[in-house]
């Protein structure tokens, strides 16, 4: 990768210049205030996002419900002396949610050639040195056979085995039985099986096999701690769940219904995701909440609001109310004391303290329902959530971005959400005059959704995408960069902004969705360019916005300031294919230090970073010396520079 022209690897010199028009920054007064809840993620089960993802569970298909047809990501395990079958039995289930059970039937086997089920995990059961793992299992038995089972965790070709134990007491009856497996110095891999398996002849019954690695924060069914930290580095401030598509579901049916996302996982049947995909629903309401308490982040929540993608709408009036009340329901179990039925339950599922809650989005992406329906479903959701919840902010999905008369109108809504997918070129030309003409006085705006792409066509969504990578390079990140500058000018309406998708699993087939933030497999994981773009962002975000002039150049870039410090933070971004040196004026800065912090991302457009090659694209650190009010500073081909000024105005 490329640094700035005039600098080594520890120090780089400014040069103190006076002629040409300058990118002109005022320190001397703030324009208006960084929201401080600005920066955010955004996430939804898309591309493997929760299963197969953050959300831990190491078994595929734990509850047999991802395909009615055939055990999914199972087979049976037998050798030339041993023989064992695998069925799905619909009628020996552990309970009216696990609606299937796995049949395991050993006709022959023995001590040196035990028989019995493999699940192959996500694309893969990672395993790492001296770890424990701890599988939970339910299962029963016919009368004839008690145990003892055998759990272990082996290589692919079965010649490995990386941890064991056994279980004993199997009877008739379910019953739940939990081991540790513990692996030992062993070389981290993701060619591995969870087997079940059994020295004797018999049947037995698997209602849901479950297995974890260790979690974030060692939390019961949690999170996987690579994919947490990386969030944590992010800094964000707010969690935008559940979706995206995933809270609205291809229909009413298949929406993101939170009540049967929380409770013991046994007593979740999951559902079908949008995606393609079944959700297991193991990563539910609480988890979601938990998720944003590890962060330190706010959650914002999306309510479904009676559109589904395959064009159903829940007619407004008294087909909706079950919905409104469904979503006050949720807002209670997230707010409501003990004293409340759903705080009272959400105590029960192991969280009594409530949560704090300060916007609710109705719906998403509601400009899609053709027969205008949104204004009407939003005003009733809108009047019932206000009589109870007056503090909460209420997010329309219908924002400046859609034409005006497909607005909500019959209220006031407090904030607007907007969706941009474009490429780096359209960002380019959008993003000097984007939100300079909105309403101060009218709703807040949130971009709950925004990514910059390389090349268009293909779009996101489009099956030409499919050809790229899922993770996006560098000439994207510049594209992310040129925007979240353009927001942060006007980060004093523009509140809070969360680039989407966040979450790929890179392994074949696993996503729907390109260019993605945050790429990983079983075993490791990867931010893209535009992941240390964003990290860039956040580290140097500030709470005053400063008036930034561009000077008749191709660079873009904005300020802001650290009250409490004074620290001025500079972004300049060179989308260009060759360097461009500009004149950088600082103004109404009583004094400023001679050096500063500069941090850089650049290289070829085509650059990026890949699980191969995790680092291939990072922000790189120097010193800039030299610092005077007037300077030039060569910008290289492709960059995005903050600068980080110690200032007193
Ligand atoms: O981020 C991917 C999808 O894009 C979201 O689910 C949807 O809201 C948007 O169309």
């Amino acid at each position: 990768m490329r640094t700035p022209l005039f600098i080594s690897v520890f120090s780089a010199a400014a040069v103190a210049c006076f002629a040409g028009p300058a990118f002109t920054v005022d320190a001397g007064k703030s324009a208006g205030q960084v929201s401080p809840l600005f920066a955010g993620l955004m996430t939804e089960e898309i591309n493997h996002s929760y299963d197969g993802g953050l959300y831990a569970e190491l078994v595929q298909n734990r509850a047999f419900l991802d395909n009615d047809k055939s055990p999914a990501h199972w087979s049976a395990v037998s050798d030339e002396n041993s023989a064992a079958r695998i069925a799905l039995d619909f009628t020996n289930v552990f309970n009216d949610k696990l609606t299937a059970s796995l049949r395991v039937e050993v006709a022959k086997a023995d001590k040196k050639n035990p028989a019995g089920v493999a699940n192959d995990g996500y694309w893969g059961i990672p395993v790492q040195p001296n770890t424990k793992y701890a599988p939970t299992i339910l299962a029963r038995a016919d009368e004839k056979f008690s145990g003892p089972l055998t759990v272990a965790i082996v290589s692919d070709d079965g010649k490995t085995i990386f941890a064991s134990e056994k279980i004993s007491g199997l009877a008739t009856g379910w019953k739940q039985f939990s081991v540790t497996l513990k692996t030992g110095k062993v070389q981290p891999t993701s060619h591995a099986r969870l087997v079940i398996l059994l020295d004797q002849p018999g049947t037995i019954w698997l209602g849901m096999v479950s297995l974890f690695p260790p979690t974030w924060g060692n939390q019961p069914n949690g999170f996987r701690k690579d994919l947490m930290q990386m969030m944590v580095d992010m800094k964000p401030n707010f969690l935008r769940f559940p979706g995206g598509n995933y809270v609205e579901g291809d229909t009413v049916e298949t929406r993101f219904e939170w009540k049967n996302t929380i409770g013991p996982i046994e007593q979740r049947h999951g559902h079908p995701c949008p995606w393609g995909y079944r959700s297991s629903d193991g990563l539910g309401l609480l988890e979601f909440l938990r998720w944003c308490e590890d962060m330190n982040a706010e959650p914002l929540l999306a309510v479904y609001a009676g559109y589904s993608l395959k064009g159903v709408r829940v007619k407004a009036g008294p087909d909706l109310e079950p919905f409104v009340q469904d979503a006050l329901d949720e807002i209670e179990y997230i707010t409501g004391d003990t004293s409340t039925k759903w705080g009272a339950q959400r105590a029960k599922d192991g969280h009594p303290a409530p949560f704090k809650l300060r916007y609710v989005e109705i719906g998403n992406e509601d400009w899609f329902d053709k027969e205008f329906t949104y204004d009407a479903r939003y005003t009733q959701f809108y009047d019932a959530i206000k009589a109870k919840h007056p503090q909460l902010k209420l997010i329309s999905t219908i924002g400046y971005d859609q034409p005006e008369k497909n607005r909500v109108h019959s209220r006031k809504p407090d904030m607007m959400d907007e969706h941009y997918y474009q490429s780096t070129d359209e960002f380019a030309r959008k993003s000097p005059g984007y939100a300079k003409d909105y309403d101060r006085n009218g709703p807040e705006v949130f971009v709950g959704e925004w990514a910059a792409h390389e090349f268009s066509p293909p779009r996101p969504w489009e099956e030409g995408s499919k050809k790229f990578a899922p993770t996006p390079s560098l000439k994207a990140a510049i594209g992310d960069a040129l925007f979240m500058s353009a927001m942060e000018r006007n980060s004093d309406l523009i509140k809070m902004q969360c680039y989407a998708p966040l979450f790929v699993n890179v392994n074949p087939g696993a996503r729907q969705w390109r260019p993605d933030l945050i790429g990983y497999d079983a075993i490791s994981a990867y931010g893209s360019p535009s992941y240390y773009a964003i990290k860039m962002f956040n580290e140097n975000l500030g709470d005053e916005i400063l008036s930034a002039t561009p000077a008749a150049t191709p660079v873009q870039g904005s300020a802001t300031r650290d009250s409490g410090t004074g620290d001025v933070f500079i972004k300049l971004i060179n989308p260009q294919a060759t360097d461009e040196t500009v004149t950088l004026e600082i103004t109404g800065a009583k004094s400023l230090a001679g050096a500063a912090e500069m941090t850089t991302l650049s290289g070829s457009p085509e650059d990026t970073n890949s699980l191969n090659r995790p680092r291939n694209i990072v922000p790189v650190m120097t010193t800039l010396r030299g610092i005077k009010p007037r300077l030039t500073l060569t910008l290289p081909a492709n960059s995005f520079v903050i600068l980080k000024l110690a200032t007193r105005s």
